[in-house]
């Protein structure tokens, strides 16, 4: 769950020679910390993993903007030399002013608009990934009016009940995602796509879900986008060269939960690309993947200050303390939205008292803004002790709002014993900066 240059020597968690106390001291809470060198590690492992299983035949590693981007970040990516995945105009926006080459850049989201579309193909964006047949019509203009051609792919919904929460699960087929291969949908998009001299389409992308493990699910993907290839190839007497398996890689939140790595995967997926091609006589096409939470989720943790403690009776007569801390649903949706579990630690101390049944709640105004619902600490949490939730370097940040005005909180990178803002604390000024006065 923690970060490579995370440690908790004798209870005090320290970030790359760091103590926690330092740390807050020096920026506040609460504050999202990012070990840069594993992200820049986890990232290169993909990139190096993509590499050693396909050789000839890697595309690229799209790191999944959503999950966390800022400029710093995204001039790590350009640095590293990886691609970027963006779903919006403002993603394009941050990877672009992070140095980004648009040749490393894809475009997906089921509704971009008109002038989202318009900016990524008059930057020269690699690809754009289909996702309706208006947008058939609204890329083809775009590359007319810049006399391009626009690289695309299509978006299929493979038809996969993978087992992860039904909000972030992406490709069964009752979804808003992309074109389903069962109902015919797909093909009437290559169809449309090929009366389009101004796009070029060079293959197709799923991506199944997020927060998987196990490899199966991404093996029948393969193995259905890979028959897609092949019908291509029979009607159209040309083979496609690019095949975009999406992202979704899981991570370990709580103890008991194994981050996947590469070669967890890759070695699979290889096999089921290989073997698939086989069967259709099918060269093998170029392979990206697009991995978000697995690159940046475990390379953060957001440290708090408790500010209250209270113990509730419950009904069978047990207590439940209720530590609050001056953050909440606003940096961290994920266990309201989506009953996401996380764990936690007091970061500044040692403790041996007995542990509790415990729950780690914010500051907002409603009962659900909960951090993590049940978790056994130490029953002398008390006031001013700062408690650490690993793990939260993905949809942490990226999906943080300003509920009850409080002020989004700030990103520090920590390498080599420094540590640096990489985005600021929101502060009153900033909330006060849209509103127009009477
Ligand atoms: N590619 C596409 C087309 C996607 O839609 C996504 C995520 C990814 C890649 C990256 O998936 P990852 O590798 O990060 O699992 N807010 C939710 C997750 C939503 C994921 C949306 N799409 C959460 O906090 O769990």
């Amino acid at each position: 769950m923690w970060s490579k240059n995370s440690s908790l020597d004798s209870g005090v968690l320290t970030l790359a020679g760091i103590p926690a106390a330092q740390l807050a001291k020096d920026f506040g809470t609460p504050t999202f910390f990012l070990d840069e060198d594993a992200f820049r590690a986890r990232a290169t492992s993909w990139q190096q993993g993509l590499q050693n299983e396909f050789g000839p035949h890697a595309g690229e590693v799209f790191y999944a903007a959503k999950s966390f981007i800022c400029t710093a970040v995204a001039q790590w990516i350009a640095d590293i030399g990886i691609g970027i995945d963006v779903c919006t105009g403002g993603e394009l926006a941050v990877a672009l002013a992070g140095g980004i080459d648009p040749k490393k850049i894809e475009v997906h989201g089921n509704n971009k608009s008109v002038s989202e579309i318009d900016r990524a193909v008059s930057v020269g964006v690699k690809t754009i990934v289909i996702d309706s047949l208006y947008e058939i019509e609204r890329v083809a203009a775009a590359a007319k009016k810049y006399k391009v051609t626009q690289a695309v792919l299509i978006r299929l919904t493979p038809g996969i009940e993978a087992h992860t929460h039904e909000s972030i699960s992406t490709a069964h087929e009752d979804v808003k995602f992309g074109f389903s291969i069962a109902s015919g949908a797909a093909w009437v998009a290559v169809q449309e796509i090929a009366k389009h001299p101004e796009l070029e389409l060079r293959g197709v992308h799923s991506h199944i879900g997020s927060q998987i493990f196990g490899t199966e699910p991404f093996e029948i993907a393969a193995e259905r986008l890979i028959g897609f290839l092949a019908k291509y190839r029979d009607e159209y007497a040309r083979e496609l060269p690019e095949l975009d398996l999406g992202g979704g890689y899981g991570i370990a939140y709580v103890a008991g939960e194994v981050t996947v790595e590469p070669r967890d995967v890759l070695p699979a997926l290889r096999a089921a690309v290989e073997k698939n091609c086989n069967v259709h006589s099918l060269a093998i096409p170029s392979i990206s993947i697009e991995p978000g939470r697995n690159i940046v989720g475990p390379t953060m943790f957001t440290l708090y200050e408790v500010g209250t403690v209270k113990d509730v009776v419950l009904e069978d007569s047990s207590i439940r303390k209720y530590v609050s801390v001056d953050g909440g649903m606003s940096d961290n949706a994920r266990t309201a939205l989506y009953g996401a579990e996380y764990t936690a630690v007091i970061a500044q101390r040692k403790s041996s008292a007995p542990l509790t049944q415990t729950r780690i709640v914010g500051k907002h105004c409603e009962t659900g803004d909960i951090i993590i619902r049940d978790i056994q600490m130490p029953s002398d949490v008390v006031p001013g002790d700062l408690i650490a939730t690993p793990a939260t370097g993905a949809y942490g940040r990226s999906m943080a709002s300003n509920y009850n005005h409080v002020p989004r909180p700030p990103v520090v990178a920590v390498k080599d014993g420094k540590a640096r803002v990489i985005v600021r604390r929101e502060n009153e000024a900033d909330l006060l900066a849209l509103d127009v006065k009477e």
